[in-house]
């Protein structure tokens, strides 16, 4: 089976892991200090703050902004519930508008579900491909609202050859499956250095410069060195891993036919960084899941593995039960009509042409 998603390490890594268990120090030290500064660096942002997971990355920019109960956050239910959770962790509660056919925040709708409560906005750059930050960052400041973008899937990706970095802070994930892994951990980046502060205190138990003194309630979310130093050896490649998923996204983009298969669409100028290659089902009004599964079972007969990012919109989720009235309308068709096939920079070419060809076939 081919598979959607593979994390691929080499000799760097394998290198560099050695030598931080050689090293003794194994804690939040040096490298973790160093993958930050190289983070920031290629991310176009001025601070990068290391942390345990995505989700802690998002929760302590969350809070660094200043979101805390009573507070609404308006963001995607097209994504992963980490998303959400991270709001709700903060005490605010998520507000859900719908996308619209690029998958991402629709401005509209997010326009329209502003209100006296709202403090924040969080776009999802959904499967590498960004979202219309230009109109959500007009909204976030005509409202006096922080735009705190989850870039979870999105490392790399620019909007008008202008990095995400620079668009205020966002949140970045590096868990097993995404283009930049390290098996578990996070990053904020931001360009507001009392953000900054607030995330690397906050993460290390509210650590305030003093040994054994705090001054509130923190966490403990921090990275180790291990992960830094898998982390730092990927970035030296993050350019050819991103060049590799575009080449075989253009690839798919050629040989999968457009009438039958519908793209999410990609904003102009947007640099998409395919961390998922996702297709919807054309003119499979009514019995789109059906069809949608139905077409994964043939794929997996011959040999090609898919996924769904995500069956479920968080607002129907078990767990945002009290959400059952509302509606998003686009993201719960995306969710019946979509599907992901493997875009990973490990393919082979003959992987990539069998994958088209299955599509082609089922
Ligand atoms: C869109 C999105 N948000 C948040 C997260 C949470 O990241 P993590 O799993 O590293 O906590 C992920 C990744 O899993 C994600 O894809």
């Amino acid at each position: 089976m081919i598979p959607v998603s593979r994390p691929v390490f080499g000799p760097e890594e394998e290198a560099a892991v050695l030598e931080v268990m050689r090293s003794g120090q194994f804690a939040q030290a040096e490298r973790v200090r160093a993958f930050e500064r190289a983070f920031a660096e290629v991310t176009g942002a001025r601070f990068a703050v290391a942390t345990s997971s995505g989700t802690t990355a998002l929760f302590l920019a969350l809070l660094a902004h200043g979101v805390g109960p009573g507070d609404e956050v308006i963001t995607s239910p097209l994504t992963f519930i980490a998303t959400a959770n991270a709001i709700a962790q903060a005490g605010a509660r998520p507000v859900f508008a719908d996308v619209d056919d690029s998958l991402n925040l629709c401005p509209a709708s997010v326009a329209e579900l502003i209100g006296p409560r709202t403090r924040a906005i969080v776009p999802v750059h959904l499967h590498g491909n960004p979202c219309d930050l230009h109109a959500l960052s007009a909204l976030a400041r005509d409202h006096g609202l922080a735009l705190v973008q989850d870039a979870c899937q999105a490392v790399g990706a620019t909007v008008d050859g202008v990095a995400l970095g620079c668009f205020g802070t966002a949140v970045y994930s590096f868990y097993a499956t995404k283009n930049l892994t390290t098996g578990e951990g996070g990053m904020v980046t931001t360009g507001d250095p009392e953000v900054a502060a607030a995330c690397a205190s906050l993460r290390h138990q509210a650590y305030a410069g003093q040994p054994y003194v705090h001054d509130r309630i923190g966490f403990n979310f921090r990275m180790t060195e291990l992960q830094a130093a898998i982390g730092l050896a990927q970035l030296g490649r993050l350019e050819a891993i991103t060049e590799r998923r575009r080449r075989i996204a253009s690839y798919y983009d050629e040989m999968i036919p457009g009438d039958r298969f519908i793209r999410p669409r990609r904003l102009a100028g947007a640099g998409h960084v395919y961390h998922q290659y996702t297709l919807r089902l054309a003119g499979a009004d009514g019995d789109a899941r059906r069809a949608r599964d139905r077409l994964r079972e043939l794929l997996a007969e011959a040999g090609v593995g898919s996924g769904v990012y995500y069956p479920v919109p968080v607002h129907r989720q078990p767990a945002y039960a009290e959400y059952a009235k509302v509606r998003c309308p686009e993201a719960e068709r995306a969710a019946d009509d979509m599907l992901s096939i493997p875009v990973h920079h490990a393919l082979t070419d003959d992987e990539v042409e069998t994958v088209a060809q299955a599509v082609r076939s089922a």
